[in-house]
């Protein structure tokens, strides 16, 4: 029997190796792959912790041309940073080697989770909100808001006004204490007691809560917008008003998962939209199947569930870099 080694890399430690301009590039590839048809990528299946509300998924991929596969235990705990001062989703990737299924690495993926989230919202900002935009709206402003801010801002180069609301005023406030000096393009970013104020005449919606009810509602959004609803990614999850999903082009990471547990599962399952109201998914769009943003005028919803391929080709774009950088260390489980 030949050693295996496994190696072994805390959540810091890939946080310091992923750069979300990398990420970006990662996440985009993997979007393509899927579109043309060359991964594997069953569905999540969930397991529901009711009296901790809270969840458990597990997301198993492999990129068959990139010959990545990995699989991801994940949870969603909105309760957890009252409750425990831990984060809201805390997660474990495995690196799995496809041509004998060893563990190549084990890691920590709650900063990887953020960073590709991050960048599913960059991307799909630069194919179908509008190249000028200047101005984001982010409801919510916890560990994904975080993110998705920095993707845009790697996408834009440069966003004029960030406006920042938060059920909780201390983590919004906190939101601005911490992010600001980050965000070195960014001229403001402006705390907002109400959705209303940060999505009203914004080029950009980010919703980042764990909500279950619309809180984006339908006469706060203008013509042109785009929205990136990020929070809803288990069933009954819900942030926008579905009135907004009637005038605008929908598109989403996976039909599959964003139907059950996605921003249109609550209005498909309602008979408010059904399955032809949707324009296609991000795969298509960037695989160049399908046409992005169309005109200055058009709404366009960008729902992301989260898919198991963004997490398999980041995990593995930190496992090559900590190779590369001698970080980590080794076991030997098998
Ligand atoms: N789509 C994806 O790929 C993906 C990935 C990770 C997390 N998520 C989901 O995103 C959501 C947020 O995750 P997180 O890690 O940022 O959690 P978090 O707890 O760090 O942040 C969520 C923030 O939303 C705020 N909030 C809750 N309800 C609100 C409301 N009604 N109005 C305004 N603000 C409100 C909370 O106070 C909190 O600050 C969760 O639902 C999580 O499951 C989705």
């Amino acid at each position: 029997m030949g050693i295996l080694k496994t190696l072994i890399l805390t959540d810091n430690e890939v946080g310091s190796l992923l750069s979300m301009e990398e990420v970006i590039e990662a996440v985009e590839q993997a979007f393509k792959e899927k579109g043309l048809g060359h991964v594997q990528m069953p569905p999540k299946p969930y397991l529901f912790f009711e009296r901790y509300s809270g969840d458990l998924r597990v997301m198993p991929s492999y990129l068959k041309r990139m010959d990545i596969a990995a699989v991801k235990v994940v949870n969603s705990h909105p309760k957890n940073p009252s409750s425990y001062s831990l984060p809201t989703v805390i997660a474990t990737v495995i690196l799995i080697d496809p041509k004998n299924g060893a563990a190549i690495a084990i890691m920590g993926g709650a900063h990887l989770t953020a960073m590709r989230t991050g960048a599913a919202g960059g991307i799909a900002a630069k194919h179908l909100a509008r190249r000028d935009s200047k101005v984001v709206g982010l409801v919510g402003a916890g560990v994904q808001a975080r993110t998705q801010v920095s993707a845009l801002l790697t996408v834009y180069g440069k966003l004029e006004e960030v406006r920042v609301c938060d059920k909780v005023e201390e983590a919004r406030n906190k939101f601005i204490a911490e992010t600001g000096p980050q965000y070195g393009h960014l001229s403001d970013l402006i705390p907002v007691e109400s959705v209303e104020k940060a999505v009203d005449g914004a080029d950009i919606v980010v919703t980042t809560t764990p909500s279950k009810q619309p809180i984006v509602m339908d006469e706060w959004i203008s013509e042109g917008t785009h929205l990136n609803c990020i929070g809803a990614d288990a069933p009954a999850k819900e942030e926008l008003d579905p009135a907004i999903m009637k005038r605008a082009k929908i598109v989403v990471d996976d039909w599959e998962q964003a139907s059950h547990c996605g921003e249109i599962g609550v209005p498909l399952a309602k008979g408010i939209i059904k399955k032809e109201d949707i324009w296609g998914s991000i795969g298509e769009i960037v695989a160049g199947l399908k046409e992005g943003r169309s005109s200055r005028q058009e709404i366009t919803v960008f729902t992301s569930t989260g898919l198991a391929i963004q997490d398999a080709v980041t995990a593995n774009l930190a496992y090559e870099k900590a190779r590369a950088g001698n970080i980590g260390r080794t076991i030997e489980l098998t």
